[in-house]
């Protein structure tokens, strides 16, 4: 993508990309989508992919799963698991297992072992470790080849959210996270899992993210705002921003661009 118009490298863990407004961003969240999976079936046969939960993810997953995105990936080659789970039952509109599978993913050939759910409703503590199990099992020393996020406002990303245990975790890739500021707890991926991936994703779509996306990616990493310790070196985290969402880091960027090349000339 370097070199294309609506995107820059924001810093060595970091790049951005900024295609206008709602709809081309949407579209073009789709296509990366797309490129991840095709890449993954040349390099090793499969696409393993984390889906998120959120609105942003929901109006993602529509598009995919219908024409003509649907025919682009060989879904019978693709293993669906999750990046975090509410301690809901799959059935509960809350669910983000029901969430992608209503939106339009119980209408692909995705064998069913090859769907692996969070089983979140219960027993919460032992069944992330069985996620965890079943993640290694599956993909053995394989990373995901695709973690979809989003971002809420407060800075949350999965269901690692501010001040809660599941941010220190440094070696799990799957536990339970206490969020007491939402009285509940929930399944989350953890930074050593999705910062492991071949490609990392976070949607950010929206005025009502702006100031938040200011603050994750205008700061080194900041462990009040999980999202701002999303990527790495070696495993860049890419954030999709559409003009809304990104209006107040794309002035800040475009300033320093402007005095870079004042600068220079
Ligand atoms: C969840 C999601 C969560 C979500 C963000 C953004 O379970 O709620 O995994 O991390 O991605 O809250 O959600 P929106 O796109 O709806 O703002």
């Amino acid at each position: 993508m370097q070199g294309h118009p609506h995107f820059f490298s924001l810093d060595t863990r970091r790049d951005v990309a900024h295609p206008g407004n709602r709809e081309a961003t949407l579209l073009f969240a789709v296509e990366h989508f797309i490129n991840c999976a095709k890449e993954a079936f040349k390099l090793h046969g499969y696409f393993a992919v984390a889906l998120s939960g959120g609105s942003t993810p929901k109006a993602v997953y529509e598009m995919l799963a219908s024409p003509p995105h649907s025919s682009e990936i060989d879904w019978k080659r693709t293993l669906l698991f999750w990046s975090d789970e509410r301690s809901v039952p799959p059935s509960s509109k809350e669910n983000n297992f029901w969430m992608a599978m209503e939106a339009g993913f119980k209408k692909l050939e995705i064998p069913g072992e090859q769907i692996f759910r969070m089983v979140a409703e219960e027993n919460l503590e032992e069944n992330a470790a069985l996620y965890d199990e079943k993640i290694r099992k599956v993909l053995g020393l394989r990373p995901f080849d695709l973690i979809l996020l989003g971002m809420g406002e407060d800075g949350h990303t999965a269901s690692l959210f501010p001040n809660t245990k599941a941010l220190e975790e440094k070696g799990r890739w799957v536990v339970k996270n206490e969020v007491p500021q939402l009285k509940t707890s929930r399944m989350t991926m953890t930074y050593p899992c999705i910062n492991r991936s071949r490609n990392t994703v976070i949607y950010a779509l929206g005025k009502e993210k702006k100031e938040m996306l200011k603050k994750v990616l205008s700061k080194k990493e900041n462990p009040s705002l999980p999202a701002s310790l999303v990527g790495t070196e070696e495993s860049k985290a890419l954030w999709i921003m559409d003009s809304e969402a990104g209006e107040l880091l794309l002035k800040i960027h475009h300033t320093k661009e402007k005095g870079k090349h004042t600068q220079l000339s």
